[in-house]
Formats: C-alpha cells, structure tokens, sequence
C-alpha cells in the first residue's frame, strides 16, 4: 500500500511540457513563502486534456498551470466557474479544485501588467501598440485598460482578425475610457509615436520580427516581446535599431503570470525578482 503525499498537489500540463519552467518558478516560491507544496509536469494527449485533468484530481490534485495548446479546453472545463479575467481572455492558465468543481482564472495578462510596472514603465495615459491578435494579445487587453492605458492600437498580420478583436472587445463594454482601434501591421504609425509596443504574435518562434514599418516609438517609450530566450529577441533588436529607450522579453511576464496562480492557490504573493533573477542566471547558463 502506498501512503498519500502529505504535500498539495500542483501541476503545470501542456503538450510538449518538458522545456516547462514552471515547477522550478513554484518550488522557488514554496522556499520563498514557506508554503509547502510538490508541482510536477504533467503531459497530456493532444485529444486527452480532460481524461489528464480527472486523473490528476483523482490523485488528489489541487490546482493546475495550463499551457500550450490547451487554454482552450481549460476555459471549456471551467465554463461554469469562470474569472472575469478568463473570460474576457477567453482563455483559462490557471486551474483550481474547490468544491468538487474546477475554477478557471487567466493570470497572463497581469503577470504582463505586472513585469511593465516592474519595469518603470508608466501605464496610466499612454498610448500601446499591441502587435498580435491571438490568444496571446487577447489575454492582455483587460489588464491594459484596467492598468490605466488611454490607446490600444491592436496590429496583424492578417488584419481582419485585428479588428474582429477590437470590434470583440467594445462589444464587451469593458473599460469604455480605453480607445481600442485595429489595423494591419502596416497600420502601425502613429504620429509622435507609441510609449509602449508590445509583441504578442508567434514570430518569435521562426527568430523573426513582425514586418512592422519605422518611426515607431515615442521619446523614452519601451517595447515588450512576450517570447524569452537567452539572448535579445529579433523583436528586441527590432524596437533598439528603431529609437526604443528600454527594451525587455518575457521572462518576467512568466514569473509574474506564475506569481498571481501562487496568490490564487496559496493566498500569499511572492516576490518575483529574486525568482526572475535566478531563472535569468539558468537561461544565460544555457539550463
Ligand atoms: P497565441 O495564442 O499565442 O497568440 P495564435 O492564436 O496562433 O497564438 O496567434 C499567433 C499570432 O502571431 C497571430 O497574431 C499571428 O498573425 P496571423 O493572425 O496573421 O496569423 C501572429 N504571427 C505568427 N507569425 C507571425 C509572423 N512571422 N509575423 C507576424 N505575425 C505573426
């Protein structure tokens, strides 16, 4: 017979799941806050996300990071116990047991909202480009506005689905004292430019920038890759060849996104920089 773990049972699941730096971020936040937990990786099928998820919580488990490419189903399987930040995303990352029932949150955008105050960079007023119209740049729309921001000016390649997201977004009538507009990438100028320009699209993935025009950033603005890597992403060098005054990836979003599950599960918020700072140091140690 085997004993039941007398620690809480976390997990992250995704497909593929092995590069995941989620169970090093939360057992760096279990020292931190002296909560004790065991988070492990979970792999589930493609087509077997909700058989994963009843094994895992008839195993006992509490709560669940969900990543690529499951959100989705993760939104479906909380349907009846949704965040407002879910479901404004239209996503769910982060999963908890209570009460016989998943509940669903979205912690993506402030994990962003956070890293940017980290940062220094001024929020309230100010003018974002937001490049991407995926699920990636949709989580983030709600924290913006909330964070104070006077413009989203949402850009796509494909711009039809820019402006399906900004039309989605008015719709829901959130934050009405946010301006939210759309175009296509070559739509991006802005005369005096932009304060903050965020990349939210998957051209990270092929080391490539979005084909976004010149001229775009404002005096002292900064730009934001929501991608990571050991070295500046191509979006990175993009924003410093074309004026940004800081440019940063997105470890720190991860940190944070991660930061807020803890909050959710454990109700106490760790400080993420000693955390970001040592995740920094792996990745430039090529771990
Ligand atoms: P996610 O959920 O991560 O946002 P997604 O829904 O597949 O992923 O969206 C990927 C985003 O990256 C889209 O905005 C996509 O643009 P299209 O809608 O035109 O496909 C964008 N994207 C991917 N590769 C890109 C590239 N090389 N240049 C510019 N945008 C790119």
């Amino acid at each position: 017979m085997t004993e039941a773990s007398p620690l809480a049972r976390y997990a992250v699941i995704g497909n593929p799941i092995a590069h995941s730096r989620s169970p090093q971020i939360h057992a760096l936040f279990s020292q931190q806050t002296g909560k004790p937990l065991s988070y492990e990786r979970l792999l589930a099928p493609i087509d077997g996300f909700a058989d994963a998820v009843a094994a895992f919580v008839a195993e006992g488990g509490q709560g669940l990071n969900v990543t690529v490419p499951f959100k989705l189903d993760a939104y479906a399987l909380a349907a009846g116990h949704l965040s407002t930040r879910a479901r404004l995303a239209g996503a769910v990352n982060t999963l908890t047991w209570r009460d016989g029932a998943w509940h669903g949150c979205n912690t993506d955008g402030v994990g962003l909202v956070s890293d940017l105050l980290r940062l220094g960079v001024h929020l309230s007023d100010v003018a974002v480009l937001l490049v991407g119209a995926g699920g990636a740049a949709r989580g983030v729309l709600q924290p913006l506005a909330q964070a104070g921001c006077a413009h989203i000016h949402i850009v796509n390649r494909t711009a039809a689905k820019a402006l399906e997201l900004a039309d989605a977004w008015r719709a829901s009538g959130v934050s009405p004292q946010t301006q939210v507009t759309a175009g296509g990438l070559s739509d991006a100028a802005r005369p005096g430019g932009w304060n903050v320009v965020i990349n939210a699209t998957a051209s990270g993935l092929q080391d490539a920038a979005p084909d976004l025009p010149a001229g775009l950033y404002a005096d002292g603005a900064a730009a934001y890759d929501m991608m990571y890597g050991a070295r500046p992403t191509a979006f990175m060098k993009q924003a410093e060849a074309d004026g940004a005054a800081l440019t940063a990836d997105g470890l720190g979003m991860l940190v944070g996104q991660a930061a807020e599950s803890f909050f959710i599960w454990h109700g106490v918020r760790p400080d993420p920089a000693p955390v970001l700072a040592a995740l920094r140091e792996a990745l430039a140690a090529g771990h």
